[in-house]
């Protein structure tokens, strides 16, 4: 028998014997009877119980306060109060586990910031809970779309030897200790010095060039002490990689897969946008429509920087070509000039990474960058640098030793094809589905600079 109140209240007609397990939200006494209202995290809605007197297991009423855990059995009626289809008239009702009057989470709203320092109950709260149902739903929605199109999903190693992104922000893995750490590596586990991944790219570009189409979807690390409301430490990342690919077709799938996302998010988790709608985010859902029916804007870096220059605004960083642009920058852009994501492609090659492919004009590199209003960059990709000996140059002026990347470079060795992909941070994408504004809530346990609790 189903026993989660998602079913139970779709129910088309009454039903005689229901059973409900939940965490009690409130109670409420009356004369002779109680009102309870339970919630198990299967949707946004509670069900209402309402306990007479003489049902079996009312003694223990006084203890099923906020927070405590119970199983009710019960008819399934018309409920005669506003705003719900459906009331459960209890039969017998257990307590299962009680809640002390120290149980953090009262029926007031609670900022943010205390609910962070109780994330091991936050869930249990409305926003919580539709946070991570909606995080639960986008997760499948991702695996629907890439198995849909044929991508074959990789699992890339979490711990690696190799830079992706050559920015030296990676956590360091060691069972060595003291000086050991670093004038022996070799005497290290693995042999070598090993690292927490900063991307699964170069493994994923491994298998592109094999299976086509892939794409990776898993825990990813950087040790860049920023403490914004859109890094982690730790995050989740999904990284396609297509063989015989360009950058306009990397764009191409870029631009379907936030649509794509949008509008699952639109269609399947409507209940939950509705109350991030309502308390979050009024524009959430008119943006995530607009989001899905228009087309992504598309300029180059260098317009982009001339756009910036000419819009008159006061920006606290600097603009200027060849600096890397902020998110203020990227801001502006998207949500103030266009109105719209906008994709920046063709970036100097000195501010991106060695593995981007060398344009024509010597200066630039087949990178692109999808921007969303709320955030800024969600999507980091390009074209990769598929000619081995344009590679050992790019590696060169990033100073980097190609054959400490042997088995990359073997893969222009080898039938080496033009290819493409990106990386989408998922907890950015969720801040954008939801409207919730720091990476610390869209994030079960969140993982930032000076805090690894729970
Ligand atoms: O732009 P990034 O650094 O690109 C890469 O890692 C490429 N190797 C991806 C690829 O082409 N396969 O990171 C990709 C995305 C960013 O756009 C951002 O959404 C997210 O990952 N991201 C972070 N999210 C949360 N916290 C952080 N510290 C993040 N760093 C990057
Ligand atoms: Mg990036």
């Amino acid at each position: 028998m189903r026993t989660l109140i998602k079913h139970i209240l779709r129910a088309t007609e009454p039903m005689d014997q229901v059973t409900v397990k939940g965490w009690v939200r409130t109670r409420r006494d009356a004369k002779g009877f109680s009102f309870l209202e339970l919630n198990d995290g299967s949707c946004l809605a509670n069900v209402q119980i309402v306990v007479d007197a003489g049902t079996p297991g009312a003694e223990h009423l006084t203890q099923l306060t906020t927070g405590a855990a119970a199983v009710v059995e019960g008819r399934l009626v018309a409920s005669p109060a506003q705003g719900q289809k459906w009331e459960l008239k209890a039969s017998r009702i257990e307590l299962v586990g009680p809640a002390d009057q120290t149980y953090p989470l009262q029926k007031k709203g609670h900022t943010a910031e205390f609910l962070r320092t109780i994330a091991h109950l936050r869930p249990r709260s409305n926003l919580y809970g539709a946070v991570f149902r909606v995080r639960s739903r986008l997760a499948y929605a991702v695996h629907q779309f890439f198995q849909e199109r044929d991508f074959v999903y990789v699992h890339t190693p979490i711990i690696t030897g190799s830079d992706c992104e050559g920015a030296g922000e990676m956590f360091r893995v060691t069972t060595l200790k003291g000086n050991n750490l670093e004038e022996q590596p070799q005497t290290d586990f693995f042999g070598k010095r090993t690292y927490l991944t900063v991307s699964g790219q170069l493994e994923g570009e491994a298998f592109a060039c094999a299976l086509s189409n892939i794409y990776t979807f898993g825990p990813t690390f950087r040790a860049e002490n920023s403490n914004t409301a859109r890094h982690a430490a730790e995050f989740w990342m999904i990284e396609p990689e297509m063989a015989f690919c360009d950058l306009p077709g990397d764009m191409d799938l870029s631009e379907a897969f936030i649509k794509a996302m949008a509008l699952f998010a639109l269609e399947h988790c409507a209940e939950d946008l509705s109350l991030f709608t309502k308390f979050v985010d009024k524009g959430l859902q008119d943006r995530l429509k607009f989001v899905v029916e228009r087309p992504f804007v598309r300029v180059a870096y260098t317009e982009s920087i001339e756009i910036l220059k000419k819009s008159g605004k006061k920006f606290d960083f600097p603009v200027e070509y060849g600096l890397n642009m902020q998110s203020e920058h990227e801001r502006f852009l998207t949500e103030e000039h266009f109105k719209s994501p906008v994709t920046v492609f063709n970036y100097p090659k000195e501010i991106k990474p060695f593995y981007m492919r060398l344009n024509d004009d010597q200066k630039t590199v087949t990178a692109m960058d999808v921007l969303v209003p709320g955030i800024g960059e969600v999507i980091g990709g390009a074209q990769r640098e598929e000619r081995l000996d344009q590679l050992i140059e790019n590696m060169k002026f990033h100073k980097l030793k190609p054959e400490e990347y042997w088995w990359y470079v073997d893969l222009r060795r080898y039938g080496s094809v033009p290819h493409a992909g990106f990386g989408l941070g998922f907890e950015r994408l969720l801040m954008f589905l939801t409207g919730v504004s720091n990476i610390r809530d869209v994030i079960p346990f969140a993982r930032t600079p000076g805090n690894a609790e729970f």
